[in-house]
């Protein structure tokens, strides 16, 4: 009998790795994907505990999963609810209080045991609570990656390298609900890549909460860095993209630098949160670098690959920031032009040294900073956005668009492109010339010109002015 698994995902990519990686386990006991919660015969919310908004939207979900849960029941049909991820790691037992109608709450490292923990639940009822926190088992007893499993999108693929993170920024979670840093072993790395390449992946995200943190164990027992991994993955035959996030500055090694240097597959977009501009604020953070630090890196960065563009997050109204404090972070946007970014308040969690501060900021006041700092950030990614219309960029075509005919890739530097486009192009890479650039995306069309000379759409520009 096939029984319908709906999996909903919050918060980061490791997440969206991490329900592709379950659908794998849930596959072979017969489970089927479905987009309908209301069909399912299982439910799993994959969560996040990043920001208090994040984990407050689990109990809204879950509030309506009941109702359809009872409805089920009313019919005859059952319905397992699950709670995985970094909210039920963090707060399993708030949440066998806040919704005990819940029947299996798991942390992002245990979840290769499914099977078991769905018998335990069936035969004996009640929650089955398993937060426990041993990576490397986990990747020890996954099954392989499938066509199936939602890990591909279109020609794209995640593939978490290293979890965990031992930084403990004083604003963040992860450390507590994701642990100490764990990295894969190089072998079963490029192992995973070389199978998704045969799946008609062209395009490999290296995941990681500290990604250039990389430090995996190679057979001879020699340690391999991020620059080295990208290297290898660079020399798997099919492999015509390799991005990598999210990496912590001050973890950039000379390595890794190079690998942008010299690695053609690696695309010239990079995300590196900075999270503030003022030094007094980073260290507070517990952040190992300044913001002088932070502007030589990224020049160092793009001595080595000129046409790099930068994405970044920051917070606003951490305990203590001033009206100097953030405008030493609108300088640092300024100083560095980032094309695209992400921009919090700072929201204090249960169990991070920053949330007991005694000089927490007004909301209103993380309000105002937010919006004078988006309306720069939005500023700078649609100048980068328009400064692109008249350049051909090689676009990874791997979404279906709204419209018949109508697809959405991605450029190098992760704008998503409109494009109408016979569908047997549909996951690869073609030239298009970017008629249009948007708030947050550009529109072109198919270009019959040479796609490998446009890797800077500003110099491209120029050259065809
Ligand atoms: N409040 C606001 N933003 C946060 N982030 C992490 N913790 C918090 C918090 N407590 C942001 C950081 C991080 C991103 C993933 O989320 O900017 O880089
Ligand atoms: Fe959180 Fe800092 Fe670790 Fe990033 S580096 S996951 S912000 S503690």
């Amino acid at each position: 009998m096939t029984r319908k698994l709906h999996i909903k995902t919050y918060g980061c990519q490791m997440n969206v790795y991490d329900s592709a990686r379950m659908t794998d386990v849930l596959l072979p006991l017969g489970y089927q994907v479905t987009d309908h919660p209301d069909d399912a015969d299982m439910v799993i919310l994959n969560t996040c505990h990043i920001r208090e908004k994040a984990a407050e939207k689990v109990y809204s979900e879950l509030g309506r999963l009941n109702r359809t849960k009872q409805y089920r029941q009313d019919q005859g049909l059952d319905m397992i609810l699950a709670v995985a991820g970094c909210v039920a790691q963090a707060e399993g037992d708030e949440i066998l209080r806040r919704a005990p109608f819940v029947d299996l709450v798991f942390g992002p490292q245990t979840y290769h045991n499914l099977p078991e923990m769905i018998a335990r639940t069936s035969r004996q009822g009640g929650t089955v609570l398993n937060t426990d926190f041993t990576v490397e088992a986990k990747f020890d007893h996954l099954p392989e990656t499938t066509a199936d499993s939602g890990a591909l999108d279109g020609a794209s693929a995640f593939l978490t390298v290293q979890e965990g993170c031992d930084k403990f920024c004083a604003f963040c979670v992860v450390p507590y609900t994701r642990g100490a840093e764990f990295s894969r072993r190089p072998a079963e790395i490029l192992e995973e890549a070389h199978r998704l390449v045969d799946l008609g992946v062209k395009e490999v995200t290296l995941l990681g909460q500290n990604v250039n943190s990389y430090h995996g164990l190679s057979g001879d027992e020699h340690e391999w860095g991020l620059g080295r991994l990208i290297r290898a993955t660079s020399e798997i035959a099919g492999v015509e993209r390799i991005r990598y996030t999210t990496s912590y500055p001050a973890d950039v090694d000379d390595a890794l630098i190079a690998a942008h240097r010299d690695v053609e597959q690696l695309m010239p977009f990079l995300h590196l949160p900075v999270q503030s501009g003022s030094d007094r604020i980073l260290k507070a953070m517990n952040r190992r670098h300044g913001a002088d630090d932070y502007r030589a890196l990224v020049e160092r960065l793009r001595a080595a690959r000129p046409d790099l563009a930068l994405s970044s997050d920051f917070i606003v109204g951490f305990p203590g920031e001033t009206d100097d404090d953030f405008k030493a972070t609108m300088k640092l946007v300024e100083d560095i032009g980032f094309i695209q970014a992400y921009s919090f308040k700072y929201s204090p969690r249960p169990g991070t040294p920053a949330a007991t501060l005694e000089n927490q900021i007004d909301e209103a006041l993380k309000g105002e900073r937010l919006a004078i700092l988006q309306e720069s950030l939005n500023a700078q990614q649609l100048a980068f956005n328009k400064s692109c219309v008249g350049s051909v960029m090689p676009v990874l075509l791997d979404r279906l668009g709204r419209k018949a005919g109508q697809m959405v890739g991605r450029s190098p530097f992760m704008q998503p492109v409109h494009v109408t486009a016979p569908e047997e192009l549909f996951g690869t890479i073609v030239g298009l010339c970017i008629e249009e650039g948007k708030a947050n995306s550009l529109a072109g069309s198919l270009s019959e010109g040479d796609i490998s000379s446009s890797r800077n759409p500003k110099q491209h520009k120029e050259n065809a002015a």
